[in-house]
């Protein structure tokens, strides 16, 4: 199976993302299957230019399937961004005998690997690492499954606390330019309202629908905001539009914030990874390279990175209509 290559390097790279680890593990344990040597490389494209490798074996990946963060650290490296920084890494592998790499994050990771396989034709997979699901080429990315169930299990929360003040709570998701953290785990807290970039409710919208929550009889209510929305300034200047404009409203915001990337990976992203891992390797394995390995239809499936990095994967709108739909 394996067209030439020997020696195939991992790495975590950009924002982490519960399941990262279990991608890794999946790596490592296909190069051991197929009689690959697997190195890890720590602080993505950071300890790739400084030559911060370790080998690994399928013993080396034990115990981490279950495990948020990433063993193998994480970075966003300006220096990679230069061509002499990306020399450097070349060199690197180079010296240490690796002849195709997979690199586990989002687009920012993506275009640095696509990059650099231009610049050497280097062999290179790209596994989707990141809570946001921002990618093109993959209904879920690794992260976001458990990322949702974080939200939603903390929206419950607040909405005990909520309930018992007869308050509206504002919740800031992560989504620094998109809304599916947002979409999706509003409707499964049952929001009465979420919002999200793609879509521009406006402020005049949100207090009719506030107005409308009040007047059919609900005492309190749990707004979902995704931090990359633009109707207002920041989720704390929305609160007090709404308390200038809504006496009959209490209103609190929780900004979520980094709790959402942490956290062990529900089993949805555990088994993705693992799906994930064996084909970025078989791949390189085929003599394949520049490819994103994704989730289409519950197959597994590539998608070349130019297409991946383009543009941001498109908001469900029938969910938004749902969702409009339950808060009725
Ligand atoms: O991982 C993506 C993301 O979660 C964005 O939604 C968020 O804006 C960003 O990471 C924050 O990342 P950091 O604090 O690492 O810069």
């Amino acid at each position: 199976m394996s067209k030439g290559i020997k020696k195939i390097g991992v790495m975590t790279s950009g924002g982490d993302s519960p399941g990262m680890n279990a991608a890794v593990r999946s790596v490592v344990r296909t190069c051991a299957y197929h009689k690959i040597e697997c190195y890890g490389i720590y602080r993505g494209y950071e300890g790739l230019i400084e030559g911060d490798f370790v080998k690994m074996d399928a013993r080396s990946v034990k115990g981490i399937i279950n495990k948020g963060g990433t063993v193998l650290k994480s970075a966003r490296s300006k220096e990679f961004r230069t061509k002499e920084g990306r020399a450097k890494a070349h060199e690197q592998f180079v010296k240490a005998g690796i002849d195709g790499f997979v690199v586990i994050g989002g687009d920012g990771s993506f275009t640095g690997a696509m990059v650099f396989n231009q610049e050497y034709g280097f062999p290179v997979m790209g596994i989707p690492g990141t809570i946001d699901n921002d990618i093109v080429g993959t209904t879920h990315t690794l992260g976001y499954d458990t990322a949702l169930n974080t939200v939603v299990e903390v929206i419950d929360k607040i909405r005990d606390t909520a309930s018992s003040h007869n308050r509206l709570f504002f919740v800031e998701v992560m989504g620094r330019d998109v809304g599916h953290i947002a979409l999706n785990a509003g409707v499964g807290a049952g929001a009465e309202e979420i919002l999200i970039p793609e879509e521009d409710l406006g402020l005049e919208r949100l207090l009719d629908s506030l107005r409308r929550s009040k007047q059919s009889g609900k005492s309190s209510s749990i707004v979902v905001v995704a931090e990359g929305d633009k109707i207002g300034k920041s989720v704390f200047e929305l609160k007090d539009y709404v308390e200038e404009n809504m006496s009959e409203y209490e209103v609190r915001v929780s900004v979520l914030g980094h709790m959402q990337r942490g956290g062990s990976p529900s089993c949805f992203d555990r088994v993705l990874a693992s799906r994930m891992g064996v084909k970025a390797v078989e791949s390189l394995l085929e003599g394949k390279s520049n490819y994103m390995v994704g989730l289409k239809n519950d197959l597994i499936e590539l998608t070349p990175f130019d297409q991946a990095v383009k543009g941001k994967a498109k908001i469900d709108k029938e969910l938004l209509r749902v969702s409009d739909i339950m808060t009725v």
